[in-house]
Order: C-alpha cells, then sequence, then structure tokens
C-alpha cells in the first residue's frame, strides 16, 4: 500500500478562505484510481483550516474561552473540506471513508499520543481508502491542538509499513539556496531555509514536513512531489522515476 498526503496548498487556494480547488482534486483523485495502487490518503485544511485556526490562535492551545467558537467553527470547515475531497475520490471511481482525527486522535503537547488506528485498518481491510486530514485535535497537556495532516502520515507510517509515502506539494522540490534538490538527508537539512511567508500556515514549513518525513523513512520510501504538474502523482505511485525531492 502507499500513503498519500494532499498538500493544503494544492487542494485550496491558500490565500483565500474556502476556495476549494476542483479540477485539480478530481484530477489527482483520477490519477490515484488510475494507478490501481491500494492508498491511505491524508489531506491538509489549506486555507479551510489555516487562516481561522490562526486568528483564534489554535496552536497555542487553550488560552481563552473565546477560542471555543473557533473549535467549531475550523473543526466544521475542515469536514465541509474533506467532504468535497470524498466526493472527487467517489467520483472517479473509488471508495473513501473519512476518519476525522477530532474523533479518532489524542495529543500531547502537540504531539500524537493515541490514535486509534484499528479503524483505519479495519476500512483498509474491507477495501475503502481511509481519508484523513489536519484538524482540531484534544490534547491532553494543552486542551486541543492542531493536527497536521503532515503528523498523521508519521503515525500511519508506523503501523502501515507502507511502500512508499508520497507528499503532494504545489512546488517541484524541495530548495537550498534556490537550487532544487533530488535528495535531503539529516546532514543537509539544517540548510533549508525557515522562509517567513504572508500566506497562514500554523502548522509549520517545508521544514517541518522534511524533518516530519525524515522520521518517515526509518519506515518507508518519501518524496515530495509537485500536484499541480499532471501526471506526476500517478506516475510517482506507479513507481517511475518523477522530479521531486526524495527524503531519507
Ligand atoms: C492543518 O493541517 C490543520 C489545521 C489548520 C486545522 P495541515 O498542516 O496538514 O494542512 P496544510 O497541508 O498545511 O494545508
Amino acid at each position: 500500500m502507499m500513503l498519500v498526503k494532499l498538500g493544503g496548498s494544492v487542494i485550496t487556494d491558500k490565500t483565500k478562505k474556502y476556495i476549494f480547488r476542483e479540477k485539480t482534486m478530481r484530477r489527482l483523485a483520477e490519477e490515484i484510481r488510475k494507478s490501481g495502487e491500494k492508498v491511505v490518503v491524508v489531506h491538509g485544511a489549506g486555507s479551510f483550516g489555516h487562516i481561522l485556526a490562526k486568528k483564534y490562535r489554535l496552536d497555542k492551545g487553550f488560552i481563552h474561552e473565546r477560542q471555543v467558537k473557533g473549535v467549531a467553527v475550523v473543526q466544521r470547515d475542515v469536514k465541509n473540506l474533506n467532504l468535497k475531497v470524498v466526493n472527487c475520490l467517489i467520483d472517479a471511481g473509488m471508495n473513501p471513508v473519512s476518519i476525522p482525527p477530532s474523533s479518532v486522535v489524542e495529543c500531547r503537547n502537540k504531539k500524537i499520543e493515541k490514535i486509534n488506528l484499528d479503524v483505519f485498518k479495519k476500512y483498509f481491510n474491507l477495501g475503502l481508502t481511509p481519508v484523513t486530514f489536519g484538524d482540531v485535535a484534544l490534547d491532553r497537556k494543552l486542551g486541543f491542538c492542531i493536527v497536521s495532516g503532515d503528523l498523521l502520515m508519521l503515525e500511519l507510517a508506523r503501523v502501515f509499513k507502507p511502500e512508499k509515502a508520497v507528499f503532494v506539494v504545489d512546488v517541484d522540490s524541495v530548495y537550498i539556496n534556490g537550487k532544487m534538490v533530488e535528495k535531503v538527508d539529516r546532514k543537509i537539512i539544517q540548510n533549508l531555509e525557515r522562509k517567513k511567508t504572508k500566506i497562514p500556515d500554523v502548522t509549520g514549513s517545508m521544514h517541518e514536513k522534511v524533518k516530519i518525513g525524515l522520521e518517515m523513512s526509518k519506515f518507508t520510501k518519501i518524496m515530495i512531489i509537485n500536484g499541480n504538474v499532471k501526471g506526476r502523482l500517478g506516475d510517482a505511485l506507479k513507481g517511475r522515476k518523477v522530479v521531486g525531492t526524495v527524503v531519507g
């Protein structure tokens, strides 16, 4: 099996609230289905999550009762996005099932401490495609926290030991000093720039993704590829050589 993370920057416009990139998502769904691979799909929150999560400072955990509204709204919004993703997967001929982290994950200090992976395994074994996503979840220390799709990928890699895990993003590769790098490992991660951008993102940059990827590389092969280029996800899943960055 393979793990696929569809980044929020690909399936939404991260700068404008609630803009779903339906055409892109439909194409990616087709590419996954046509690959014939069994997958578990994780997707990011994009502008359905980050903008209001930042406004309500949900990444800080519970610090004020005003945030409770934010928890409710962001959980609803990411579920709305998830429904759109699931619709595209069904229309492409797949059999997805949503597994919201808000009900199966508990964190401690922003780290996943408990996750009911049995639910993923059982649906997967029935032939369905589990779909989970970046969400707001319970946190034993902070009350609640943001759980990113990337962290979910790590937990899924631990149990599924997939043949490959593909991170679908909106750039061709990881860049160091403006240069594309085909492979990142522990040694060169220090050189990865931590760019400050205006785009709201409460879960971290490419740097964070590569760090999680390095940890995942104990369990599987990892690739970061550009989902805006037609056919790249499909080719990566089929094992063809594609432009992108290998982590590990
Ligand atoms: C973020 O999830 C979740 C929320 C902001 C609620 P991700 O970190 O996986 O989302 P993207 O891929 O950056 O959009």
